[in-house]
């Protein structure tokens, strides 16, 4: 998070995520479902400004037209929560309002993320350029509120995520990873995947993706990627089963490959950046979408 001196604004980078592992545990009474998934922050990001906005109001500005920037938009929501909150618990004393200028890089309806990843940013910016002071857990339990994956990116770059998402155990990470990274032109709704899926009987134990991952080995990481939400997301939206064959096609040049939570983008996890850039040179040509190489973290 960077500080203008001179203007006093806030900027901050606020990145998408990878779900390396994700199971289903169960239907929860609240319509939601028990998850158990292990995340990781990656440095595909979005841009996001702040400046104070004296007469109390928020006002989002995002360069993608195609966005929503009304209270429909997470980092609305978040602003106007965060913002509540204070007036409620008797932190702010004076009218809290924002212009926030958001620039977008993480495509919508991709698994990755961005809208959560976002709303955790401006709960972080508002906080400080409000000067609130607000409470970790009381930060924590907002992002839960917002959305689910909200709170992972308080936490990142690595953490188990369970609950609905919201309970949050950090991993360390133990060096870099290497991923060639395929965003489909369409998206597929996360509430759609949800309300298709059947909950496993016996679920998928996280220890042995969790113990490969902080090897720091791909070769190991590899064939422990897991994500229940894929054969899903591929009845609904048949065409992503291209993206995951072509993934399949590169064959040993990669250690393995996922589609990211409830899709529609996909990865593949090479050994080093060389072999992420030339699946990268591969996987161009084909046309199945926007190709990227990114890297865990920052
Ligand atoms: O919390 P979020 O808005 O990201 O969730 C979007 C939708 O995904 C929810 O409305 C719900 O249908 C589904 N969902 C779920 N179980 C989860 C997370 C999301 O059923 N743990």
């Amino acid at each position: 998070m960077n500080v203008r001196p001179d203007a006093g604004d806030i900027e901050i980078f606020a990145p998408a995520k990878l779900n390396l592992f994700l199971e289903i545990l169960g239907r929860r009474p609240d319509g939601y479902h028990e998850l158990e998934t292990l995340m990781l922050a990656i440095d595909l990001q979005d841009r996001l400004t702040f400046a104070d906005e004296p007469s109390g109001r928020i006002d989002l500005r995002c360069d993608d037209a195609t966005l929503p920037t009304g209270p429909e938009n997470l980092v609305v929501r978040a602003a106007e929560r965060l913002r509540d909150d204070a007036l409620a618990s008797g932190r702010a004393a004076r009218p809290l309002g924002a212009t926030i200028e958001l620039h977008k890089a993480i495509p919508a309806e991709a698994g990755l993320a961005g809208g959560s990843s976002d709303a955790s940013a401006t709960l972080k910016a508002l906080d400080q350029l409000w000067e609130l002071r607000t409470p970790t857990d009381r930060l924590d339990e907002l992002a839960g509120e917002i959305g689910s994956d909200v709170t992972f990116f308080r936490h990142a770059p690595a953490a188990i995520c369970r609950g609905r998402g919201e309970r949050v155990e950090r991993v360390g990470l133990p060096g870099v990873y290497h991923f060639v990274l395929i965003c489909p032109p369409m998206g597929v709704r996360t509430a759609d995947v949800y309300n298709n899926l059947n909950p496993p009987e016996s679920p998928e134990p996280i220890g042995p993706v969790l113990d490969a991952f902080r090897s720091g080995d791909p070769g190991q990481l590899g064939p422990r990627l897991f994500n229940r939400l894929q054969p899903v997301a591929e009845r609904i939206q048949p065409a992503l089963g291209r993206v995951r064959q072509a993934l399949e096609a590169l064959g040993p040049s990669l250690d393995g490959h996922l589609m990211s939570g409830s899709g529609s983008a996909y990865f593949g996890l090479a050994r080093d950046g060389d072999a992420a850039r030339e699946a990268a040179r591969r996987l161009e040509s084909l046309g199945l979408g926007r190709v990227r190489v990114v890297t865990s973290g920052p």
